[in-house]
């Protein structure tokens, strides 16, 4: 029932702020962070991470390893599923294998994750259906608990995956005995989150702006670091709903050859909060400019200094470097909401695509 909205994609964005409640409902705890699935497994000793997703999920797991090897000396590897398959991947009693499926139907994941299981590798699932096929198959599952998702495009259950995968952080780090302020504010803020999504929600309003953009072809999303893989969702985000042909890069890619596509009718999407890569993707904003492309950045509020260099601005609330890409997600994903929806598309039922991809 999509209870008076248009498509259940926009409900579903609308329900993230009870999402991510009920993702810690049990694992905010007075001590911090708990996964009580996870409190018998043996993640003292891990050294190395591999995890295996696909699309969306496989952009969770990117924020994970952004986030997890800035604290620790953990080997962490991401690949999509339908590569991890084909590789030989090699696994040893320090290596955990988290496969992230919002379905837990995915060919490809199972597959990883019946290959490594074979290998002797632990394997953490996450997932949102319970009693899915991954759950099954997989040493334990952490539910990402988003409830019921509709619409084909991943909203609500991006944002539970990445509040899962920063409490799976958590618990491994802390397991090692790793804790410190920064990690204790990004905790602060996950449990703020619900609020803060409900007041975003509510305030910002970019019909305008989406109404504007919407006539472009093409777009360029940029980030760096843990605000990389905000860039890769919002494009697919874009691509999959809009039919808009849109890329993503690391910023400092730019200039190594798709700078070259830059010009009035290709609009930059720039990832820009003031983390510790800001400086780096400001300038990487004004290399653009310098194309006469015409940019709108996506930053945290009280950030005056871009209003001078782009053309248009969504703020956020200010985070802890860790958590722009939680508090963006549902910016970007608004975005392109709104965009297919005034190009006259069902955003509920993109084309070409199904929600669970059952087969290879
Ligand atoms: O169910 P899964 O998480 O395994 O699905 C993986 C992808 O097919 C999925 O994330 C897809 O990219 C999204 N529906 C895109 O919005």
């Amino acid at each position: 029932e999509k209870s008076g909205y248009k498509h259940f994609m926009i409900k579903e964005i609308y329900e993230e702020p009870e999402a991510i409640e009920s993702a810690l409902v049990g694992r905010v705890t007075l001590d911090g962070p708990v996964l009580h699935e996870l409190k018998e497994f043996d993640l003292e000793n891990v050294e190395k991470i591999k995890l295996v997703a696909c699309g969306t999920s496989y952009h969770a797991a990117l924020v994970f390893k952004y986030f997890v090897e800035k604290y620790a000396n953990i080997d962490i590897e991401v690949d999509v599923a339908s590569e991890f398959r084909y590789r030989n991947i090699y696994v040893d009693d320090k290596t955990l294998v988290v496969a992230i499926s919002q379905s837990g139907e995915t060919a490809d994941t199972l597959e990883s994750v019946r290959i490594v299981k074979k290998k002797g590798a632990k394997v953490v699932a996450i997932s949102n259906v319970v009693g899915s096929t991954i759950t099954r198959e997989s040493d334990v599952t952490v539910y990402m608990n988003a409830g019921p998702e509709i619409g084909v495009a991943a909203t609500k259950t991006y944002v539970n995956q990445l509040v899962v995968l920063y409490l799976l952080g958590m618990e491994i780090l802390k397991k090692k005995g790793i804790w410190n302020e920064d990690l204790e504010n990004d905790f602060e803020f996950l449990k703020r989150s619900p609020n803060l999504f409900r007041k975003l929600l509510e305030d910002f309003k970019i019909d305008e702006l989406a109404s504007y953009y919407k006539n472009y072809n093409h777009f360029m999303y940029i980030g760096r670091g843990i605000n990389h893989p905000t860039a890769l969702e919002g494009a697919l985000k874009l691509k999959e709903i809009s039919y808009i042909n849109a890329t993503a890069y690391p910023a400092g890619e730019l200039k190594h050859g798709p700078i070259a596509l830059l010009d009035p009718k290709f609009p930059v999407f720039a990832i820009a909060p003031q983390g510790y890569l800001y400086e780096k993707i400001k300038s990487n904003i004004e290399e653009s400019k310098a194309r006469k492309a015409r940019i709108i950045a996506i930053t945290n509020e009280g950030n005056e200094d871009l209003l001078k260099i782009v053309d248009d601005i969504i703020y956020v609330p200010k985070a802890p470097d860790d958590m722009y890409p939680l508090i963006m997600s549902p910016v970007i994903q608004m975005f392109a909401y709104l965009i297919a929806d005034m190009r006259g598309y069902d955003p509920d039922k993109p084309r070409n695509l199904a929600k669970s991809v059952t087969v290879e």
